[in-house]
């Protein structure tokens, strides 16, 4: 604890204050013992909880706080067939055994949005003017927003299991036929089957991978 003075009893407490941080099991849940999962517990997961991640994730920042990222959770059979002819084939069973697979895209005019979400700058004239930056930042920022909701799901205690191994243009054609939404990765989302899972692959070290500048 910094500083000598106590705090009132009633003061809400700074959430960047070490004492207050986010504790050892909650990053054990967000990152240590959380695992890519590829089998999935036959335990349904709600539309509802899938409404609670998304309320969480969408608070992550991106830039001109543009939220380029659309998502499509697929939860049924004949969404789950739509899905399947654009999987390689070792991840087939992985989505089909998945309670729900979402579509992380994003929507490279989403800059038809701005006006709203950052009021104060015309940014949407600057994306206007330039397609290749407003694409290269919609794909950043839908990337980033798919990891915000991985690390949603895994604070509402839902397991993961990231996937690029598909064709993007097929399900671009299957769910977003006629638009200017684009896909990025698939994420099974649901409750993984633990026992299945091989040890933890490495990680590349602080020194090998930072620097101080
Ligand atoms: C963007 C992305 C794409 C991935 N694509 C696949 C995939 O197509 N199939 C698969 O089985 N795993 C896929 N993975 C899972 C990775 O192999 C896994 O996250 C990595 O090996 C770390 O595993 P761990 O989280 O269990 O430590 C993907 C992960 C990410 C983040």
């Amino acid at each position: 604890m910094t500083g000598s003075t106590a705090a009132p009893v009633d003061a809400p407490a700074d959430p960047r204050e070490p004492w207050s941080a986010l504790p050892e099991a909650g990053l054990d849940l967000l990152f240590r013992t959380a695992r890519s999962h590829k089998a999935w517990l036959p335990r349904p997961v709600t539309d509802t909880l899938l409404r609670d991640i998304f309320e969480l994730a969408q608070f992550g920042p991106t830039s001109t706080n543009g939220q380029p990222a659309r998502l499509v959770f697929v939860r049924t059979a004949e969404g789950k067939a739509r899905l399947g002819p654009a999987l390689h084939a070792g991840n087939v069973s992985k989505m089909m055994q998945a309670p729900v697979t979402a579509i992380i895209g994003h929507d490279l005019a989403f800059h038809h949005h701005q006006h709203r979400l950052f009021p104060h700058r015309d940014v949407a004239a600057e994306y206007r003017a330039d397609p290749e930056h407003a694409h290269t930042t919609a794909m950043r920022n839908g990337t980033l927003q798919g990891a915000y909701l991985m690390l949603a799901a895994r604070a509402r205690g839902l397991d993961c299991g990231p996937m690029s191994g598909f064709h993007n243009e097929i399900v671009d054609a299957a769910f977003f036929a006629g638009t200017s939404v684009r896909s990025n990765f698939l994420c099974n989302l649901g409750y993984g089957d633990a026992a299945v899972l091989l040890p933890r692959l490495p990680r590349l070290a602080f020194d090998d991978v930072c620097s101080f500048a």
